[in-house]
């Protein structure tokens, strides 16, 4: 069962990577060479190290410390075993990747992801190195295989990959659905089961300014955390630009390796020298806005451009506040962030005694 799921993985990636290929995705790509360098080492290391070291390193401790505890329920009813497995990973994985953009050190071993400023089957694996062996649900395979045995979770890792390489992939299946009226009852609920293409390109598309949410979406597999955990954003639009707003040039040795090896752009976040400085302050600004523009305010008190939001939220617990003025008006904007009416001044930075 283990040998047929790794075949019908790389059956899956060849049936992705054919579809990508034969659409012109390679001859259109902008991927620089250490994309791709950091891409494919990724994917193949995730897949024949990372992964078989776990399983194997758990499987076998768990043989000598509790060895009445192998396979022990192996013999539960095959599907129920597959659905345990893939549910269980799944929500490790959505809490686990929700985190990493929260926290700022678990950010910077997954901003190679969101780096990629065009989607492609091999971004599912973009991440740096200790991403992956702190990845809660790598170590459930191994727990689950040493208490289930290897089957179920084959099968379930084949499911899986079906779902994340194709919501990564720059084929997008689920386009014709969203045209056609006859189709679109149909992806409607599929949308509120797995994740679509469209449900995770919102991810990593740069800003809310075109529709796309990338603090939104971080199911992997089944898009119902995001809806039970109040984080989903349906669209039906892909993004106009992927990628950070505020990208550096990073070797793909200093993305893979971090914190090994830093990042020789100053303005990388993983620099050495790099430094998130807050720039709030607490003079509220006066601003000509033209109405039905939308814009982004900050709210972290992080962004070089403020009072707008230039992304450097990503590592913190905040994310920007999307807002559409109704006429042309000179609006006083808050710039101290403690407003209770964002974006506006309620004049909160009367009251406070240091910005935070
Ligand atoms: S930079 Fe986006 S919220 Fe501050």
């Amino acid at each position: 069962m283990v040998d047929n799921a790794v075949l019908m993985v790389m059956a899956i990636v060849a049936f992705f990577s054919s579809l990508e290929v034969l659409g012109g995705y390679l001859q259109h790509s902008i991927r620089s060479k250490d994309d791709w360098i950091q891409e494919v080492l990724s994917a193949v290391l995730l897949s024949v190290v990372f992964k078989p070291c776990i399983v194997g390193g758990v499987v076998i401790t768990g043989t000598i410390l509790l060895p009445e505890y192998q396979m022990l329920w192996s013999n539960w009813v095959f599907g129920y075993l597959c659905l345990l497995y893939l549910m269980v990973d799944d929500i490790m994985q959505y809490f686990y990747h929700r985190y990493a953009h929260r926290h700022p050190f678990f950010w910077k071993l997954h901003r190679p992801h969101h780096q990629a400023e065009e989607m492609g089957f091999f971004v599912s694996y973009r991440n740096a190195a200790l991403y992956y062996w702190l990845m809660p649900n790598a170590w459930w395979l191994g727990v689950f295989t040493f208490l289930f045995g290897g089957a179920a979770a084959a099968l379930g890792l084949v499911l899986k990959q079906v779902i994340v390489i194709s919501s990564h992939s720059h084929f997008a299946w689920d386009k014709p659905f969203y045209i056609n009226p006859w189709l679109r009852p149909i992806i409607k609920i599929l949308e509120r089961i797995i994740v679509t293409p469209a449900f995770h390109h919102a991810h990593h598309g740069q800003s809310q300014l075109d529709g796309s949410d990338p603090n939104a979406n971080f199911g992997n597999m089944f898009s119902i955390w995001d809806q039970l955990f109040g984080t989903a954003h349906f669209t039906h639009h892909f993004p106009s630009a992927y990628g950070l707003p505020n990208n550096s040039e990073d070797s793909w040795q200093s993305a893979y390796l971090y914190p090994l090896i830093h990042s020789k752009d100053p303005k990388s976040e993983i620099s050495i020298t790099f430094n998130k400085k807050n720039t709030s302050t607490n003079t509220p600004i006066f601003l000509d806005l033209k109405q039905g523009d939308s814009y982004l305010w900050c709210r972290c008190g992080k962004s070089k451009t403020q009072p707008f939001c230039d992304a450097s939220h990503h590592g913190t617990q905040y994310k920007p506040v999307l807002f559409e003025v109704q006429k042309d008006a000179s609006i006083l904007i808050c710039n101290c962030k403690y407003t209770k009416s964002a974006p506006f001044c309620d004049n909160s930075h009367l009251q406070i005694k240091e910005i935070k």
